[in-house]
């Protein structure tokens, strides 16, 4: 949810994988900022759950169902079904992504291509396909999600194919910010750290060395909560940071910052 007290009226948020941990919160945080959410997940149930909880929150929120974004026709025909649901975009918040890990040894080249496909191709997908959408509305926000698995090493678990995914889509932030610019597009990322979801609760209850000493590193002590990303999600896409683009946002309670 949001608790950052800062507003969205009268915005078009288009948010990806609405059914997931931080997807789900991020939808329901933007539709209490005012935005008009209109979603997506490749996980129907999931995101018809998502739209269940708006609804009991008392806000109403669209999805698409069963959308495979790593397939590049299915992204550009949402995108485009998204933006005729309230006649436009103003933002789109490329949250979605699954990968596969493993050590490289095991790491096959189906699931490095599955990786890449699921976390740095779809965003590519959908946001050429709301480029023109965006410069239609005289610009926009663009928030893409990145990981500190893209900025250094993880010790807990092997991380190749989503660190080097992550690290495509911080450097397309960066080009894609550059292009917007002209257009008033502003493109940004989020480089999250442990954040505690459905998928996570295992890697943040692991007993081993690794795990621990990780957490216990963190200089404000605590694993992250989606609230901790959808707040700044909030802030990026906001009226609150039109001169910030192509800026990318580590929170991680400062895990990264240590030597
Ligand atoms: N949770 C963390 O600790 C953490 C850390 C760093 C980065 N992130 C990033 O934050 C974002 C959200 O993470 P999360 O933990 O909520 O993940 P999650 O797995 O809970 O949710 C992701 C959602 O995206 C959907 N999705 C995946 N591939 C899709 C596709 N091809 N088409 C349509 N929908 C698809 C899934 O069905 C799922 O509902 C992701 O980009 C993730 O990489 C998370």
């Amino acid at each position: 949810m949001n608790g950052s007290g800062i507003r969205l009226d009268g915005k078009i948020a288009v948010i990806t994988g609405i059914g997931g941990g931080i997807g789900r919160s991020a939808a329901l945080g933007f539709a209490a900022a005012g935005a008009a959410v209109v979603g997506c997940d490749i996980n129907a149930a999931a995101a018809e759950e998502t739209v269940l909880l708006a609804k009991e929150a008392g806000f109403s929120i669209q999805a698409m169902t069963g959308v495979d974004l790593g397939d590049p026709d299915q992204a550009a025909d949402w995108i485009d079904e998204a933006a005729g649901v309230h006649g436009g975009i103003d933002i789109l918040y490329n949250n979605a992504s699954t990968q596969r890990f493993g050590p490289i040894s095991e790491l096959s080249v189906a699931d490095w291509d599955f990786t890449m496909r699921n976390e740095l191709d779809l965003v590519f997908y959908t946001t050429r396909a709301a480029w023109p959408h965006l410069v239609a509305r005289g610009g926009g926000a663009v928030l893409n999600v990145g990981s500190i698995a893209a900025l250094r090493g993880v010790e807990f678990t092997p991380q190749n194919a989503h660190g080097t995914a992550k690290g495509g889509v911080i450097s397309l932030s960066l080009n894609l910010a550059v292009e917007g610019g002209p257009h008033g597009i502003r493109v940004n990322v989020i480089s999250p750290g442990l954040i505690e979801t459905d998928n996570t609760r295992q890697f943040i209850a692991d007993p081993s060395d690794d795990t621990r000493a990780m957490l216990g590193r963190i200089p404000l002590q605590r694993h992250g909560q989606p609230s901790d990303i959808v707040d700044a999600a909030v802030f990026l896409c906001s009226d609150h940071a039109t001169w910030i683009t192509g800026a990318n946002l580590v929170i991680d309670g400062g895990g990264s910052i240590l030597g």
